[in-house]
């Protein structure tokens, strides 16, 4: 049977571990090569180490015995970066058709206490990457549309995942970068569809639940964190993995635009932001009231992503 995968060129950011480490694997075990995008920061994106990368690349031809995959080192948090990776792809793999931008980092603090420098590493780190690889990445995917990459039938290979956060859709305590960074970007993956759309290339956002090392640190505030981080310990990377992979298979060229989930064997799919009721325009003084009368029954409530996914996953 073929792979999925066979001559497609992939960059995985933040693939030296984690989520995008198995993400990276999935995908070269299907036939992809694949630049292994990561800095070796901690969890605030401090430091540098570029063993995590090589070590994941080396994995990657070790397992599918052959030149598969690349180590890249630098952090993708700059134009300049993203377009030099989007180079190498090209130089060493003939093209580029699969970008998962996935490298995040968290500086959580209260909204009232957060240090605004936090914020704008945050955002940067989180959305302004993502948006700089996009910008890279999907003009060479377009050309090679003309170009007649992806053989006879035209070009369907491209391929666009930004890995979101059930906290940029709900919120959660503290994570007013975070969560804002997240929602950013999946706002970036609609429109990154609709731009690319008549160039057959997708873009869907995933959010994730899984076992890395930032579930590991979870420090419970209360008895509903310690089971959500109970139960976040028993989901392998491999499911995100799975459905990764299945987006950018052949099959998947018929999804775009859309905002999926994935918790072990679950996948969900996700509603997007649409009116649910409409009120008539009436006066500021009486404009609340009728608000809360009519369409109180319909406002969302303050559930945070911890609480909406805190039962028993299905690994
Ligand atoms: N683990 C979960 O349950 C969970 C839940 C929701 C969302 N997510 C999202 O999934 C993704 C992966 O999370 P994880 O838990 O595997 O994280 P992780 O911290 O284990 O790994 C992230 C990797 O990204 C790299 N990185 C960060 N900034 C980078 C940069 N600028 N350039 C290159 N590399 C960079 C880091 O060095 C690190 O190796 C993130 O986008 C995260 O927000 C994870």
């Amino acid at each position: 049977m073929t792979a999925l995968l066979e001559g497609r060129s992939a960059i995985v950011t933040g693939a030296g571990r984690g989520i995008g480490r198995a993400i990276a694997e999935a995908l070269a075990a299907e036939g992809a090569s694949v630049i292994v995008a990561d800095v070796g920061a901690s969890i605030s994106g401090d430091g540098g180490d570029p063993e995590p990368a090589h070590e994941v690349a080396k994995a990657i031809d070790e397992k599918q015995g052959g030149k598969k995959a690349m180590a890249f080192t630098e952090s993708v948090a700059s134009p300049g970066i993203a377009k030099q990776l989007v180079d190498i792809a090209v130089r060493n793999f003939g093209g580029i058709d699969i970008v998962v931008n996935n490298a995040a980092i968290l500086r959580d603090a209260f909204v009232f206490r957060a240090d605004p420098r936090d914020w704008d590493a945050v955002i940067r780190n989180n959305l302004s990457a993502a948006f700089y690889l996009i910008n890279a990445a999907s003009a060479v995917m377009r050309d090679q549309g003309k170009s007649g990459r992806g053989g006879a039938g035209g070009y369907d290979w491209g391929r666009i995942v930004n890995i979101v956060s059930s906290a940029g859709l709900y919120g959660n305590l503290g994570q007013a970068a975070y969560a804002s960074a997240k929602a950013g970007l999946f706002g970036l993956t609609r429109v990154t569809a609709m731009d690319l759309q008549r160039a057959n290339i997708t873009a869907n956002a995933v959010a994730p639940f899984a076992k890395t090392r930032v579930t590991d640190i979870i420090q419970p505030a209360n008895e509903a964190q310690k089971t959500y981080k109970e139960r976040a310990l028993k989901i392998g990377a491999h499911h995100v993995a799975n459905l990764v992979t299945s987006l950018c298979s052949p099959a998947g060229k018929a999804i775009t635009g859309q905002l999926l989930g994935v918790r072990g064997r679950e996948v969900f799919l996700f509603s997007q932001p649409r009116p649910v009721g409409k009120l008539d325009v009436t006066t500021p003084e009486t404009m609340a009231e009728d608000l809360i009368g009519k369409l109180g029954g319909q406002f969302t409530d303050m559930t945070t992503d911890l609480e909406a996914f805190n039962t028993e996953p299905l690994v």
